[in-house]
């Protein structure tokens, strides 16, 4: 155990970072009010907590470039989730359990213990037998500087369960105990552990919380449970589960025997860019749920590190959503109020007919904006609408409502060149008198939510400045557009990196 090798292999990257935060600062395709690392690559949401006034969100990322190598956790904190100052980062390889070049310091969570910022992360190493993953501690008397726990690792695998597939340990406290669900494998199927601790040190297997029976993929990662109402939430990224790329489940959890009986399951978003999600209860007592806006190489439309790996960049989170059950046990993923504070040059129309020859729409710069409007579907009678977004000669990427394929897409084939793919999802509109959309677009990416934050699209895409055209179309009939609002959305990084780190 060297706490030595921990601070060198820091300074190490901290000296990279600097070496190249400028570069990056300046990069044609960096986001504007998306969280994304300061240099190198990035990908699950770590350790979100809101801890001694501040929110903190650690995340998976090597610093080194922009591609997935090993891994360490970055670390920054914010007032509201949208303006950020990088501290150091919080973790990097130092030990045999997490020095491996294909390996690191996995996902995890933080909790607050004994007045110290607790961090329980998966140690991936390998000693001559394989990628071999292990559950272990570190904490922090500052919340900025950790040390890992002597007694590292605190769990290996229970019997049955594969060693390179059990990882992203995500820790809450119930009653007297903490509780810790992680993502497995057993039999090609993914599944979710529970283990519990009084101490958070010393860790015992509870039960097989929940398990794929096949149709939810080989392997779990990032599994979060929390309650909400008189129910608990489920949440995870299945491998192997074709589009679905983050699940929500509803039901019941029995502490005594260790189970969740699911009810409810349902897709957190539909597009190709939502991974690896991790909530946190903010002060306030909102849920908060925060995704990785990529995907893997396993997944159907990976192509490469992608444009922005020449920028010395990759990754960026979607935008922080609130969680809230509606009356039938479903949910609503909500962008965070917060947003508000970035919103300029706002503009109103109370209604808008649209047509097949199109409306032009002003949203702040065409770039950086917010979109919310109402589709009056009492009075529509076209067979689909199309909003077509950073719109400009090198291409557009539309989003469709189809009314009688009954059917919102997302097509991004012609975004800029490079992305593919057409995300699509149900769109259930009986009995419904309109259809709600709110649309946050920001450099490299489009999330759009519809039909009561339940419909959600999240793709990135990495089009030209000049694409800064947004547009309407009705086709079939008209379509009566009501309560359309935008707003421009200002450049919450600018400050922070003007700052740079500490
Ligand atoms: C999910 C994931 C986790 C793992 C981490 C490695 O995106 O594969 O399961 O801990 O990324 O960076």
């Amino acid at each position: 155990m060297s706490k030595e090798l921990l601070k060198q292999n820091i300074a190490k990257a901290q000296l990279e970072i600097e070496r190249k935060k400028d570069f990056v600062k300046y990069g044609k395709m960096r986001q504007r009010y998306h969280f994304m690392p300061q240099t190198g690559w990035l990908n699950d949401p770590n350790g979100l907590i809101y801890f001694r006034g501040k929110y903190h969100f650690f995340y998976q990322c090597n610093p080194y470039g922009g591609f997935w190598d090993t891994m360490h956790w970055g670390h920054a904190v914010s007032d509201d989730m949208l303006h950020w100052e990088y501290l150091p980062l919080a973790l990097a390889p130092s030990e045999k359990y997490d020095d491996y070049p294909k390996g690191g310091c996995f996902s995890g969570s933080a909790i607050e213990h004994d007045g110290r910022l607790f961090l329980m992360y998966t140690g991936t190493g390998n000693n001559g037998h394989g990628a071999e993953q292990t559950q272990c501690i570190a904490f922090s008397e500052d919340g900025v500087h950790f040390e890992k726990y002597v007694g590292n690792p605190v769990l290996t695998a229970p019997e049955g369960i594969s060693p390179d597939c059990f990882r992203d340990p995500k820790v809450w406290r119930h009653g007297d105990a903490y509780y810790m669900v992680c993502g497995a494998s057993r039999d090609n199927r993914g599944l979710a552990l529970l283990f519990r601790s009084v101490d958070m040190l010393h860790w015992e297997y509870v039960n097989v919380l929940a398990e794929s029976r096949g149709e939810w993929g080989y392997m779990w990662e990032c599994p979060d449970i929390f309650p909400m109402g008189d129910k608990y939430v489920m949440t995870f990224s299945p491998m192997g589960a074709g589009d679905h790329t983050s699940v929500y489940m509803v039901g019941d959890l029995a502490y005594e025997t260790g189970k969740f009986d699911c009810q409810i399951s349902r897709e957190i978003d539909w597009g190709f860019d939502y991974y690896a999600p991790q909530s946190f209860l903010a002060p306030d007592g909102r849920r908060i749920m925060v995704g990785w806006s990529n995907e893997w190489e396993w997944m159907p439309l990976w192509k490469d590190w992608g444009p922005t790996y020449k920028e010395g960049w990759c990754g960026s989170f979607n935008i922080p959503r609130e969680v809230h059950m509606r009356e039938d046990g479903t949910l609503q993923f909500i962008p965070i109020k917060e947003i508000k504070n970035l919103r300029e040059n706002a503009d109103q129309r109370d209604k808008v007919v649209v047509k097949e020859e199109g409306t032009e729409v002003t949203a702040g710069d065409g770039v950086s904006y917010e979109l919310k409007f109402r589709i009056d579907l009492k009075e529509t009678d076209a067979d689909c609408l199309d909003i077509i977004l950073r719109c400009g000669e090198n291409g557009k990427t539309v989003c469709r409502f189809d009314f009688g394929k009954a059917e919102m897409s997302v097509d991004r084939n012609d975004a800029d060149g490079w992305s593919r793919g057409i995300s699509k999802s149900v769109l259930f509109l009986k009995g419904k008198r309109e259809l709600d959309v709110h649309i946050l677009s920001d450099k490299s990416s489009v999330e759009i939510f519809a039909d009561r934050y339940q419909n959600n699209h999240s793709n990135n895409i990495f089009a030209a400045d000049a694409q800064d055209q947004l547009r309407i179309c009705a086709y079939g009939g008209k379509a009566v557009i009501r309560n359309l609002e935008s707003f421009g959305l200002k450049n919450s990084f600018k400050t922070v990196n003007e700052r740079g780190s500490r």
